[in-house]
């Protein structure tokens, strides 16, 4: 099988994890861009350094010019800034609006065939504009929140229960801010649904976390925010494209009427394989967690009605 090619737009936190990540998995070579001379051409020559201790073959290249990166088979954007303590993920949107912009012209000129992965915040609007500037097809444009918001909920789920990480599958939806819907019911620890495991009260406080933990390692870190579990999630999901294994997991896609949610990015559970996003599986919700996805989702729509109007 030819190599398969994926590129990193971003080399910061975030990007050079999931491009560390990618290639110690030896999923595929990975070029790794930033704008930032010199910077992805020193990550990438260290971690090469690292293959022989780590035992990998896949080459990491680090580059500021996009041709490089032509005919990636998926590309991952993390480029933009990151939150500080104080700012939610919203207040990114103009300056990471010219930055994702930008950066999704020249992709989609030199790959014009990839799967595009978004990263950057806030997240459910700037897949959208991803869509829009690239012009490829929904199956094929879709963001990383779910994965992480449903990683963070498990690891809480498994702290309160004292149990093995390894049997916890948490279902995270909607929009990636603070109106994202954590799903109790969908939520079990090897089948059972944590309602059977937990008190309402805890899985309130459980529920309350998980839609600040980004906030939280953002006041703790104060320069930056999270880029372990995003990097992870990231990754996950190019796993399973490039794996073509159809996993089914919670990402940010084009709805067309799902959960009553019409031709907007939100996040729902959808199959991943080779043709990017596949079939999005609608889950039986309670009145109250669907109403939430709804808010949740008017939530994403009031934002990108406002990224419509800055890229008007
Ligand atoms: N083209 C390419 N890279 C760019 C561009 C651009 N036009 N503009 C900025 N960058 C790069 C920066 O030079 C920097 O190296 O994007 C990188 C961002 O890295 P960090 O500042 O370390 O931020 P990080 O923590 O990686 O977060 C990136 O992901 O999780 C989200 O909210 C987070 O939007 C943020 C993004």
């Amino acid at each position: 099988m030819a190599k398969r090619k994926v590129t990193v737009v971003g080399a910061g936190f975030v990007g050079a994890t999931a491009a560390q990540r990618i290639v110690e998995k030896q999923l595929a070579d990975v070029i790794l861009i930033d704008i930032v001379e010199g910077m992805p051409q020193g990550k990438a020559l260290d971690m090469m350094q690292s293959a022989a201790t780590e035992g990998f073959d896949a080459q990491i290249t680090g580059t500021n010019a996009y041709a490089d990166t032509a005919n990636s088979d998926v590309v991952v954007i993390t480029a933009g800034i990151a939150r500080k303590p104080g700012m939610s993920r919203d207040d990114l949107i103009a300056t990471n609006a010219k930055i994702v912009g930008g950066v999704v012209e020249q992709i989609a000129r030199y790959s014009p065939n990839a799967i595009l992965i978004v990263v950057s915040n806030p997240l459910d609007a700037m897949t959208w504009l991803a869509y829009k500037k690239s012009g490829f097809p929904a199956n094929r444009v879709f963001g990383m929140a779910g994965v992480l918001d449903s990683s963070r909920y498990a690891r809480f789920i498994a702290e309160a229960l004292n149990c093995s990480i390894k049997d916890v599958r948490a279902m995270v939806l909607g929009g990636h801010g603070d109106s994202m819907v954590p799903v109790p019911h969908y939520s079990t620890v090897n089948g059972i649904p944590i309602p059977q495991l937990l008190s309402a009260e805890k899985i309130e406080a459980i529920n309350a976390r998980t839609r600040t933990g980004g906030a939280e390692i953002v006041a703790l870190l104060k320069t930056g925010s999270a880029y372990y579990a995003p990097s992870s999630s990231a990754v996950a999901m190019v796993e399973a494209i490039l794996l073509d294994s159809n996993r089914v997991l919670p990402c940010c896609v084009y709805l067309k009427g799902e959960y009553g949610i019409q031709d907007l990015y939100c996040g729902v559970p959808v199959a991943l394989g080779k043709n990017g996003a596949g079939k999005v599986l609608e889950l039986e919700l309670s009145d109250a967690d669907l109403k939430a996805l709804q808010k949740s989702a008017h939530d994403v729509q009031e934002l990108i009605d406002q990224l419509s109007a800055l890229v008007a």
